[in-house]
């Protein structure tokens, strides 16, 4: 035991004040508004079956992959794996990641070089953030979803251009203008970076995202993510052969790092096969999206977002953070999202919708939100 307190813990304890104390919890038994298992897919015993029976097909039995892939973690099943994901999504070649916070970290902090640029939108993911925080290219944000923003940056373009957006934005559930930026991105010379993480699963007629195949050859690269509607874990960046072979030479995140083991690869391939066929899943989940956007529009001054992520601002941490703990003892897991996190005066209430939500469910929560605004 140590007598002397940590510098450490007066942060904690400022952090404390501010209301902005992080702390794990469980949440059991409360209605999901809350996760990423859009489909419902992580909770699905078909999915666990498939994986449990392509492993003993395989005759895979290794509980680990004893090393990174380009030591010994590589196998026959992660290279089969990279090519249905390639051609899932409509592109040459694909690379799993451990995660989804290591594609991004990985690709952008060995992509984009010294002298390049990357313009990005403001709202981009943390995993992007801190790639480019590793990466010596120049970086400048534009307005969210804002194109003429995005080209009002065209005078500080120098080298090779990146562009960075999500095709659905994880805390305001709104979509990017992709054609449009990929149009810009056409006409500049620029290269269009894709995180698909919350529509993979979700949009398209096989939920692979909404980088169509049209659009498909636009991108220099897309990240897929597979703990959200996939159910499951890890992720993959999807692009040229010439990509894939750098990103095994210089992305940090996948070379220094034990590779995912056999199971979760056939977990992964188990999801895409469930994807495939999830036409009833990702009806119900619009279904409910839609149900959702209209009961909240008659009861509420609410912008409705076309995906399953939804949010109500309810502005201020303490506000908004009363107001999630008043509606978690109502039974309805929603969580609070606090500045920093988002941008002061933006704190809300982020809803997510799933397949499995009922209408019931929807309607009880939207009339008890009502009392609480
Ligand atoms: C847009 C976006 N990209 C990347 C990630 C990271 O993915 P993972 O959870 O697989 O690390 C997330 C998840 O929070 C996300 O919302």
């Amino acid at each position: 035991m140590q007598s002397e307190a940590h510098p450490l813990q007066a942060l904690l304890e400022k952090r404390k004040q501010e209301g902005l104390l992080r702390v794990l919890r469980h949440n059991t038994g409360l209605v999901d508004f809350c996760s990423n298992d859009y489909l419902g897919f992580a909770r699905n015993r078909v999915l666990a079956e498939l994986a449990a029976d392509f492993l003993k097909e395989e005759a895979e039995y290794m509980n680990g992959s004893t090393g990174s892939r380009l030591i010994t973690g590589n196998t026959v099943l992660a290279e089969q794996l990279e090519v249905l994901i390639a051609a899932y999504h409509h592109t040459d070649a694909a690379l799993l990641f451990n995660s989804g916070y290591d594609a991004n970290l990985g690709f952008f902090s060995a992509v984009p070089q010294r002298g390049d640029t990357i313009f990005y939108d403001q709202l981009v993911h943390a995993s992007i953030r801190d790639g480019m925080r590793l990466s010596w290219a120049k970086t400048f944000s534009f307005r969210h979803n804002d194109l003429s923003d995005l080209q009002r940056l065209a005078a500080r373009a120098s080298g090779n251009v990146y562009v960075a957006v999500e095709s659905v934005y994880s805390m305001d559930g709104d979509l990017a203008p992709l054609d449009a930026l990929a149009a810009i991105c056409r006409k500049n010379g620029w290269h269009l970076v894709v995180d698909e993480a919350h529509a993979t699963g979700v949009f398209g007629p096989q939920g692979e995202g909404l980088v169509n195949k049209a659009l498909a050859p636009h991108c220099f690269a897309r990240i897929y993510t597979y703990g959200k509607a996939m159910g499951v874990h890890g992720a993959a960046i999807a692009g040229s052969e010439v990509l894939k072979d750098y990103l095994v030479n210089f992305a940090r995140s996948f070379i220094y790092t034990t590779a995912l083991p056999a199971h979760s690869l056939a977990m992964i391939q188990a999801a895409y096969t469930m994807m495939a066929k999830a036409m009833e899943e990702r009806k119900k989940l619009h279904d409910n999206i839609a149900y959702f956007n209209s009961g909240m529009k008659a009861k509420l001054d609410f912008i409705p977002r076309p995906s399953a992520i939804q949010s109500v601002i309810t502005g201020g941490n303490e506000h908004t953070r009363q107001i999630a703990a008043h509606i978690q003892t109502q039974g309805f897991d929603v969580r609070a999202i606090l500045s920093p996190t988002v941008p002061t005066g933006q704190e809300r209430l982020r809803i997510c919708l799933h397949a499995f939500n009922t209408h019931e469910e929807i309607d009880r929560f939207i009339e008890f939100l009502k009392t609480c605004m």
